[in-house]
């Protein structure tokens, strides 16, 4: 449909190739395509975002530790990013590595510009510096271990650094910062990570050293090649990369800068909540809209990271319970900024519920009746009664409204919920009217119900699009929903279900996983 609603533009944040992606990883990809796919079915002109972070020490020691080159060591794990997206249904419309020379072009010329500025100055660091992290630390944020060691509050090891280093004038962008913090209150969410970063600022920001000399594997420094670049100034430069940068005139750079989304995990908020948009300024360029920070899944109350070495593989969740299942189940579950304790059984009750005995119960049962007592054609819409019209309402006027809120607030879990509230009242009217029994006393209401479901079906199966795309894919073409009547726009009763077009027998679009084997496979 032409009605453009305007540009969206939605990042995740690339990945470190160090090893394999876990769930964790997933999840924020999942999350984003979700955004992506419900704005892009809402009239939005949407650019999506994802890719690989492939420089630094700790991808060195990485590609050390295995006896390869780090280029080589990259190009293995990034083609596992770009693999899975696939198999994810990830719909990115772009996939950037840091080690593409667009991407070398971006962050050079990034540096020259805050060099231009009077923004960098060259210096000596000394101080601690968690290569886990990527990310240096003041003394009083550490703690020491047993062993003498120092810990920072993520719980990676510190080791001391001195080098010769360029400094970014951080220092500089307290003040302004604190003010960018409160003049957009929705700039940073949620509220909680708000407070975090916005106490950190008022701490006070020492300047920040961008530069290292102790291995080579970065991005080199314009005009110091002694220097490769810090690999966060690296990374975070990739969010303009993709749109053409440094030609702030590309078309891409024009339509989709500022982002609307940076999606990120709270672990790297403070990089993209006060690094990111101090380089920003610094460099004349406008701020993204939002830095949305989401929550963990843990093991045990543990983050999952491979550096525990208690991670789950995406691959795992797939095989048991299939990809639709898998990313309704990671959104669903866990209230969206909150971490979550990942559970087996938890996963097997909630997709049961809510897809197989939910949503897909409910399309398999009224198709099949259409099927069996209307002739294989959907029947004619009837008089409708105050209960037809009353779900009708709900589902085809109201719940768009509130999941198009949830999400543009990053609820998945409220949307869903909505959604879920919707396919009960479907199912409770299914078994108040209870078309089986019409079938003999009243043929023509057993006809006007079916109507009425079928209708309910097509409007939810549209809704729910973003979120399982392949199931609901399946769903709108056993309903007969031509290809180019798929967007939201089309959840009006213009478009209703049309009486007298033929349909197949259903088939079960969210098969019931069975316990005892979710079980028997349990993850390592
Ligand atoms: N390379 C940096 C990001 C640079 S962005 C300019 C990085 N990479 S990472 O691979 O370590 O993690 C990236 C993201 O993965 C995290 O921010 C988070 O979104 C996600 N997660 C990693 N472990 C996670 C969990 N256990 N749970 C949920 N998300 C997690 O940091």
């Amino acid at each position: 449909m032409s009605d453009n609603k305007g540009s969206y533009y939605i990042t995740t944040p690339i990945y470190y190739v160090n090893d394999k992606p876990h769930l964790g990883h997933t999840y924020t990809t999942v999350a984003c395509d979700v955004l992506a796919r419900f704005k892009r079915l809402d009239g939005f002109d949407v650019m999506f975002l994802t890719g690989t972070d492939e420089h630094g020490q700790k991808i060195k020691q990485a590609a050390d530790a295995k006896g390869v080159s780090p280029q080589e060591h990259t190009d293995f794990f990034a083609k596992n990013f770009l693999d899975l997206a696939d198999v994810m249904n990830i719909s990115n419309d772009d996939f950037i590595r840091t080690t593409e020379e667009r991407h070398k072009k971006a962050a050079q010329a990034l540096w020259s510009k805050l060099q231009d500025n009077g923004q960098i100055y060259k210096d000596s660091y000394s101080g601690w510096y968690a290569v886990r992290d990527e990310a240096y630390y003041a003394e009083d944020e550490l703690t020491t271990n047993e062993d003498g060691k120092k810990i920072a509050p993520s719980g990676a090891e510190c080791e001391w650094m001195e080098e010769e280093s360029y400094f970014f004038k951080l220092s500089a962008w307290e003040e302004p910062l604190l003010k960018y913090y409160e003049d957009h209150p929705d700039f940073i969410m949620p509220q909680s990570r708000k407070n975090e970063v916005v106490s950190f600022v008022k701490g006070g920001l020492r300047d920040l050293s961008i530069s290292r000399t102790a291995f080579d594997w970065g991005v080199k420094v314009p005009s110091d090649e002694k220097h490769v670049m810090y690999v966060w100034i690296d990374a975070l430069t990739n969010y303009i990369t993709a749109l053409g940068y440094p030609d702030i005139n590309a078309e891409k750079f024009k339509e989709f800068w500022p982002a609307d989304v940076h999606m990120v995990g709270k672990d790297i908020i403070r990089f993209h909540a006060v690094y990111w948009p101090a380089f920003l300024m610094a460099a004349d360029l406008p701020l993204p809209k939002r830095i949305f920070a989401h929550g963990w899944w843990t093991i045990e109350g543990e983050k999952m990271s491979k550096s525990v070495g208690n991670v789950i593989s995406p691959y795992d969740l797939i095989e048991k319970y299939g990809v639709d299942a898998s990313r309704y189940f990671m959104l669903r579950e866990v209230p969206f900024g909150n971490d979550g304790d990942f559970s087996e059984e938890q996963a097997v009750t909630r997709i049961n519920a809510e897809l197989a005995n939910g949503l897909g119960n409910l399309a398999q049962r009224s198709l099949s009746m259409i099927h069996k007592n209307c002739e294989g054609v959907f029947p004619e819409q009837g008089a409708l009664t105050a209960e037809d019209s009353a779900l009708i309402a709900l589902i085809r006027d109201d719940l768009m409204g509130h999941m198009r809120r949830e999400l543009d607030v990053q609820k998945f879990h409220e949307a869903l919920r909505y959604f879920k509230m919707a396919v009960d009242a479907a199912n409770g009217y299914i078994d108040e009217q209870a078309p089986w029994a019409l079938k003999k006393n009243d043929p023509p209401r057993m006809q006007a119900v079916l109507y009425v479901l079928a209708e309910c079906i097509r409007c939810l199966g549209l809704a729910i699009q973003p979120f399982v795309p392949s199931a609901a894919e399946k769903l709108l073409d056993q309903l007969k929903i031509p290809a180019d009547q798929r967007s939201f726009a089309h959840i009006t009763a213009d478009y209703a279900i049309k009486g007298g077009v033929e349909i197949d027998k259903p088939e079960g679009v969210f098969p019931r996983i069975e316990r005892s084997e979710a079980k028997e496979g349990q993850a390592a």
